[in-house]
């Protein structure tokens, strides 16, 4: 069931959205050559202590870390380790959830760590424009695969693959609600959407093919071709217009 959040609960999932983009932005400014990735979880920790929130992911199905940083061919779930150093030319996608008052808030960036290849500047920027187009879809009158379709076209149409494996998905008293929503999918088709619906949209976009494979580790997911993969996501509120941004930094 995709539930229609009351006003009081879009509050609280705002607040707790709101401090998911303030760490992410406080964390992006740190990104360097030479910083590793067990450094990015230990500062985020620091951060949500001096918000009173807690790591929506950390323990969530036995996740061991407070965030997911995916590197190059990593597309999600990357375990932050400090032997995973961070080097010039690498993209480097930052996903964070945050729990605050019962509601959740997730959102993820991806960093370039300058110099990159002109590939990778265009695999980031085409997977931006695709959530913001999903985002411009999350309106009433349209349907839920309007989000995807407008999000699959536009990576797509870039030459660049969308991941089948894993989805945006609904949020509020869970991370994970209904419904699901896939980055593909059939304009027209699909549940109609309704103002307060809150969903959490995470195009991730391959250079190569769509395919996927797991690590080891059982979650660090990248591409099976082992090309570069880049992951932009926000909690948006569907409203009459637009999708409204609740992960936003005011
Ligand atoms: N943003 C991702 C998602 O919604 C990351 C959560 S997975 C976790 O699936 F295990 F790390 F929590
Ligand atoms: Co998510």
């Amino acid at each position: 069931m995709v539930s229609v959040k009351t006003e009081d609960e879009i509050k609280k999932i705002s607040r707790a959205s709101e401090i998911v983009a303030h760490i992410l932005d406080e964390l992006t400014a740190t990104i360097r050559p030479g910083l590793n990735t067990g450094e990015i979880d230990t500062m985020a920790e620091e951060k949500l202590r001096k918000y009173h929130a807690t790591s929506a992911f950390k323990g969530y199905r036995g996740y061991p870390a407070s965030i997911c940083v995916s590197i190059n061919d990593e597309i999600v779930h990357g375990i932050p380790s400090p032997q995973r150093v961070i080097r010039e030319g690498d993209i480097v996608s930052l996903d964070f959830g945050v729990k605050l008052n019962g509601f959740f808030g997730d959102a993820a960036v991806t960093v370039p760590v300058s110099p990159v290849s002109e590939l990778a500047v265009k695999l980031m920027a085409v997977t931006e424009e695709a959530l913001y187009r999903g985002i411009r879809e999350a309106k009433v009158g349209n349907r839920l695969y309007d989000i995807s379709s407008a999000i699959q076209s536009h990576a797509e149409g870039s030459g660049f693959s969308v991941v089948r494996d894993f989805v945006g998905h609904g949020i509020g008293r869970a991370l994970h609600e209904d419904p699901q929503i896939p980055n593909f999918g059939q304009r027209g088709k699909g549940i109609k959407l309704e103002r307060g619906m809150v969903f959490a949209l995470e195009p991730m976009v391959n250079v190569g093919d769509y395919r996927v494979r797991l690590d080891p580790d059982g979650w660090t997911a990248r591409t099976y071709d082992g090309a570069l993969s880049a992951h932009f996501e926000h909690t948006v509120m569907v409203d009459y217009e637009h999708g409204v941004v609740l992960s936003g930094v005011n």
